[in-house]
């Protein structure tokens, strides 16, 4: 990869302490505010979110939803200054979504229908207009672009899966369209001006009671109760509830209008939404596979060549895959008349790989087809009878072909020079065999692995790029020679921006560094990638000018989701579940002492104050 092409690119601020604060930090010279807080409405339909968690499932339905994670803005106009802001909602906090919650046992939290609805509506993405106004980023509230699509929404299958039975539910007897998208992780984009949202740990808003099929098995589909307990509310015969009911899956026996065996069959997809046309559906797009994906991002683009997207599969030993497109890259389709179909033109039809890699930084992608060698020798097509069965099981085909299992593959980033691929593997306690890319046993830091793609399709070469680490860590542990100044642990959220800098996001758990610091946000302007197997990450050393924390989140929170204005001068970031914050506007401002809020997770704005790019 070109590295030079960036060389001149230097981080031009003064990477900033740790902090453990019901605050948010910056570096000097840099301010934050909170936008689009969990319950800001969205249009008139919805009440002002009020501090006792009062709001009805209408006003949730029209409003900001919870937990917000992956993130992209769309410029209008090209403004930097004016756009949409599309946001994932991951999951809840029932004890927070309602008013008992912060004083009931958990039993007590819910007293009706309505709340369950509220949670449901609580998940998925939001679509919101906001602009710079008098030097402070607002919603606009009314606005036409405004929308929702939450866990009740109906989407559109497209795709491989798309129109076969395993998709027909009583409510989609052909099998071309789901009900919902639930939770909402990382995101992607695409060069065709589409957001992508990724369903991730979906598997647990199901349950079957009765024999589980294959896939459900591998997947993880709980055989006696839901995440939320949502499948509660469906009631008994006559008085079933498709709205509630079809949340579980177990087989009735009966085909009937209360057989909602394929409901889950319609998650584990990534999801595109065109925010410019407000009334377009979103699509759950099939050929992209069916897992826990945790984001989707397009490879380096060639004009004539396929497009590629990239996916990981966040659970312990989980895998990387990748789509190749059938349809080979036209840049005309950057300014697509429709974006929908240009998304039908380059992602329902292809081939996904899984991800293999070996010592010495060899790497190869084996093929998810039906013609697709196995380990043992045979096809994958001895175990599938077409590629619809194969992707509802595509963690279940991937172990045939022996793909390397991973320490909790989370978002890709793309090095818009060289078109290097990121991967954080924020860890993977449960490890207690290394393989070459996942060389730590216990790997209650992890790390960032990279590679660039070969000479054709399946090859590609890798090494690992950053270990996360204890500053204090001996020399086994903080391989990356981190310092007090850019010490961290399990890096989730993932991007890169156009000049270069790449920015990590934390998710940690481990005290060792959680200690120092509540979760953050860094920048890197990597280095040459050098192959190299020592196990000796290359930002180390002299590079520590280029490894800096960005940005620490507020007590309880996790850091995730990025974007970015087109001038690099407003930076977008989320907090996600929150202790006791935000206080005020200014995402900065300490909750006083001895005061208990209801926690609202929000997008944070960061910005110059002298109005200057991000980051420089
Ligand atoms: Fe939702 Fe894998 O983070
Ligand atoms: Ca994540
Ligand atoms: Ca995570
Ligand atoms: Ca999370």
């Amino acid at each position: 990869p070109d590295i030079a092409d960036r060389s001149d690119v230097v981080l031009g601020f003064d990477s900033i302490d740790g902090a453990k604060l019901d605050a948010v930090v910056v570096p000097e010279g840099y301010s934050a505010q909170v936008l689009a807080p969990w319950g800001t409405p969205l249009n008139s339909l919805a009440r002002e979110w009020q501090e006792d968690g009062s709001n009805s499932a209408i006003d949730q339905q029209n409003a900001v939803g919870m937990h917000h994670d992956g993130m992209h803005f769309f410029p209008l106009n090209g403004s930097a200054e004016d756009g949409l802001l599309c946001i994932n909602h991951e999951y809840i906090d029932q004890s927070v979504l309602h008013p008992n919650g912060a004083t009931l046992d958990d039993k007590k939290l819910r007293i009706d229908v309505d709340e369950v609805r509220k949670e449901i509506n609580a998940h998925g993405i939001t679509v919101v207009r906001v602009q710079l106004v008098n030097d402070v980023w607002q919603v606009i509230k009314d606005d036409a672009y405004n929308r929702r699509i939450t866990g009740a929404s109906v989407i559109d299958l497209s795709g491989p899966l798309s129109f076969s039975p395993y998709l027909e539910t009583p409510f989609s007897p052909d099998g071309s369209q789901a009900r919902g998208t639930l939770n909402n992780c990382g995101n992607g984009y695409t060069p065709w001006g589409t957001y992508l949202t990724c369903e991730e740990n979906w598997p647990g808003y199901f349950a079957n009671n009765g024999i589980l099929p294959e896939d459900q098995q591998r997947i993880g589909i709980s055989e006696t109760k839901t995440r939320y307990g949502w499948d509660d509310l469906a009631g008994d015969g006559e008085e079933r509830s498709d709205e509630f009911g079809r949340f579980n899956v177990t087989a009735s026996g009966a085909s009937g209008s209360d057989d909602y065996r394929n409901e889950a069959n319609g998650h584990g997809y990534i999801v595109e939404l065109d925010p410019y046309k407000p009334n377009s559906r979103a699509v759950k797009r099939t050929a992209l596979g069916r897992f826990r994906h945790e984001g989707c991002v397009f490879g380096k683009l060639v004009e004539g060549q396929p497009v590629v997207f990239y996916s990981g599969h966040d659970s312990r030993f989980e895998y990387l895959y990748k789509f190749v497109s059938a349809a080979l890259w036209d840049s005309a389709d950057a300014e697509p008349y429709d974006r929908l179909s240009t998304g039908a033109k380059y992602m329902d039809a292809g081939t996904l790989y899984v991800a293999k890699f070996t010592e010495g930084g060899i790497g190869e992608w084996l093929p998810l087809s039906l013609d697709g060698k196995t380990t043992d020798g045979g096809i994958l097509a001895d175990s599938f009878d077409s590629l619809a069965a194969m992707i509802l099981n595509t963690a279940g085909a991937a172990d045939l072909v022996g793909a390397t299992p991973m320490d909790r593959p989370e978002w890709c980033a793309v090095d818009p020079f060289g078109g290097s691929v990121y991967l954080t593997l924020t860890n993977n306690n449960k490890r207690v065999e290394s393989n070459a890319a996942n060389p730590r046993v216990d790997n209650k830091f992890g790390h960032i692995i990279r590679w660039d793609e070969g000479a054709n399709a399946t090859e590609f070469s890798w090494d690992i790029f950053l270990f996360g680490a204890p500053a204090d860590g001996d020399e086994a542990v903080n391989r990356s020679g981190l310092t007090e100044l850019n010490q961290l642990a399990s890096p989730d959220g993932l991007a890169f921006d156009q000049r270069g800098i790449m920015w990590v996001q934390t998710d940690n758990g481990a005290s060792a560094v959680s200690d120092h610091t509540n979760d953050q946000m860094l920048a890197i302007v990597p280095s040459a990638m050098v192959n190299s197997q020592d196990q000796q990450a290359v930002v180390s050393g002299d590079n520590q000018d280029q490894l800096k924390r960005f940005f620490v989140g507020p007590n309880g929170c996790e850091v995730t989701g990025f974007a970015m204005t087109s001038e690099y001068t407003s930076v977008f970031a989320n907090i996600q579940h929150p202790g006791n914050w935000p206080y005020s506007n200014d995402a900065t401002e300490q909750t006083p002492v001895g005061m208990t809020l209801r926690p609202r997770d929000a997008t944070v704005v960061i910005r110059k104050m002298d109005g200057g790019e991000v980051g420089v």
